[in-house]
Order: structure tokens, then C-alpha cells, then sequence
């Protein structure tokens, strides 16, 4: 897959991993869009990056989502390269039951859902780029849960599912479906979290991820597990108890 020259819109390209692919694929002379829900991030985003075009929207709002589709392929008429990027980690514990699930956004809506349904607005107009392709971003804890973040890890093996399938849909067509499996990574999506679990290590920069994300989509590498990623993903088939109560003890 080349890369550059291309249309790219990043969702949650504020911030993290998304504003880190967002320089990346700068750099390397793509347009590059980017969505998220507060104004003021995506304001530091593009100070920081000028070339920047960005557009507020809640990936997890249906109506958000149709309009970011028909804003894109109006004022974008190139578009062919989706990152879906923007997801959030909450700590959620099912033993104080619903009030528990009521007390945060929708991880399912904002991580998968919107996954899925974008994937559907894009893929019929990527069928007609020469070149195209769907980036989804999973985890390492989607081959390896922790349990005290049971719907983030649920959504995150979804993804992975999703993209399989996905991957074998599009097979004969001219959109390529990647799936980038970073690690722990040092952004703000814990919302502090670690801390509280007296967590030292904040992960990789979130610039190593979107270095080998470029990588992959330069030698075509369809899943790309990052730095210790590939680990927990290899251990997923060797030793998959040994592995999780390691991580869960
Ligand atoms: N950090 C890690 O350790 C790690 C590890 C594995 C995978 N990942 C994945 O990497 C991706 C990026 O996360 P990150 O680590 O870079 O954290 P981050 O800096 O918190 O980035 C998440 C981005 O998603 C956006 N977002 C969240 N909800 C949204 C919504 N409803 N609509 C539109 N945008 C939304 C956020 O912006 P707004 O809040 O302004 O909308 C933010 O810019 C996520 O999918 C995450 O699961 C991260």
C-alpha cells in the first residue's frame, strides 16, 4: 500500500496514537483529517500541525457519524484511507451491576459500533479508489483480557474478529483492511487508572505505534502487533491460562 498521496480521515486524531499517525501521515505528504469530540483538542492538534483539516463529531452518535461520512466524501473526493482510531478504557466492575454500566459512555458504541458502521459508510466509495484501506486499532488486550476492563477488552477482541472478516470480504477488491494491535502506551486513555492501580510503567510513546503502522502499510503486513503486543498476541496461542493470570493476578 503506498504511503503517500492519500486522503486520510484518523477518528480521535486529537490526541495519542491518533495525532501521532495524524503526523505521520503529514510527513509522508497524505491529506489528513481528523475527528473528535472536544473542540479544543482538535484546536491544539492543528496549531501544532497546520496542514490539519478537523471536524468536531461523536463517532458513537449515529447522526455524528452519517454526517461525518457525507461531509467527507463532499469535501473530500479523494478520501480512501479510514482510521478508526477513537476509543476510550474504563475500569468497570459488573458486581455492582447496571448502575456500574451507567455511570460511563458506551465503550461498546464508541470503540466497536462506530468501528463497524463507519467501516459500512466508507467501504462502498473506497471500492472505487485505485488503492484504499480500513486501519482498525485493537489491542493487545484484545488477545489477552484484563478483567477489571472487561467491555474495553471485549470491544478490542471484536475489532480483532471484525477485521478478519472484514480483511476476507474486501479480499478481492482494491481495500486493504489492517489491524494495528499497540501495547501499553503512554496517552491519556487510562484517564489515570494506572496510577490507581499503582501502575509505574506508562507504556511506549504513542510515536512508536504510528511508526510501525506506516511500516505495515508500506509492506502490506495486515496485523501489526506493536513492540510487547506481539508477545501477548504469540502467547494467546502458546499459553493462553499462563498468560492471563499473569496479567490478572
Ligand atoms: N494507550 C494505550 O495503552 C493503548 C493500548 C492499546 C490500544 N489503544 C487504542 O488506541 C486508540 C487511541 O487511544 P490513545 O491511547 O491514543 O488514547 P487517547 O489519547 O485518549 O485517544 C483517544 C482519542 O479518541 C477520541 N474519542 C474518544 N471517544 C470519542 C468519540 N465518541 N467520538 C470521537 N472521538 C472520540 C478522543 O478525543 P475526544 O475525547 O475529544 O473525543 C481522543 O482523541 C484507542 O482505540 C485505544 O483503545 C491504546
Amino acid at each position: 500500500m503506498k504511503v503517500s498521496n492519500n486522503s486520510v480521515l484518523i477518528t480521535g486524531g486529537g490526541t495519542g496514537i491518533g495525532f501521532c499517525l495524524a503526523e505521520e501521515f503529514a510527513r509522508a505528504g497524505n491529506e489528513v483529517i481528523i475527528c473528535g469530540r472536544r473542540e479544543e483538542k482538535l484546536r491544539q492538534a492543528k496549531s501544532k500541525l497546520p496542514q490539519l483539516i478537523t471536524k468536531k463529531c461523536d463517532v458513537s452518535n449515529p447522526r455524528d457519524r452519517e454526517e461525518l461520512f457525507n461531509w467527507t466524501a463532499k469535501n473530500f473526493k479523494d478520501i480512501n484511507i479510514l482510521v478508526n482510531n477513537a476509543g476510550i478504557q474504563r475500569m468497570i466492575d459488573l458486581k455492582k451491576g447496571i448502575p456500574e454500566l451507567a455511570r460511563y459512555e458506551n465503550e461498546v458504541d464508541i470503540n466497536f459500533t462506530s468501528t463497524i458502521q463507519l467501516s459500512a459508510y466508507f467501504i462502498p466509495t473506497f471500492m472505487r479508489r485505485e488503492e484504499a484501506a480500513i486501519i482498525n486499532v485493537s489491542s493487545g488486550l484484545a488477545f489477552v483480557p484484563i478483567a477489571i476492563m472487561p467491555i474495553y477488552c471485549a470491544t478490542k477482541a471484536a475489532i480483532h474478529s471484525f477485521s478478519i472478516s472484514l480483511r476476507h470480504q474486501l479480499k478481492d477488491t482494491s481495500v486493504r483492511v489492517f489491524e494495528v494491535i499497540p501495547p501499553t502506551v503512554d496517552t491519556e486513555l487510562d484517564k489515570g487508572t494506572r496510577t490507581q492501580r499503582n501502575m509505574t510503567y506508562r507504556g511506549i510513546p504513542p510515536a512508536e505505534v504510528a511508526v510501525a503502522t506506516m511500516k505495515a502499510l508500506l509492506q502490506n503486513e495486515y496485523e501489526c502487533a506493536v513492540g510487547p503486543a506481539q508477545n501477548i498476541k504469540a502467547a494467546s496461542v502458546s499459553s493462553f491460562d499462563e498468560q492471563f493470570n499473569r496479567m490478572n493476578h
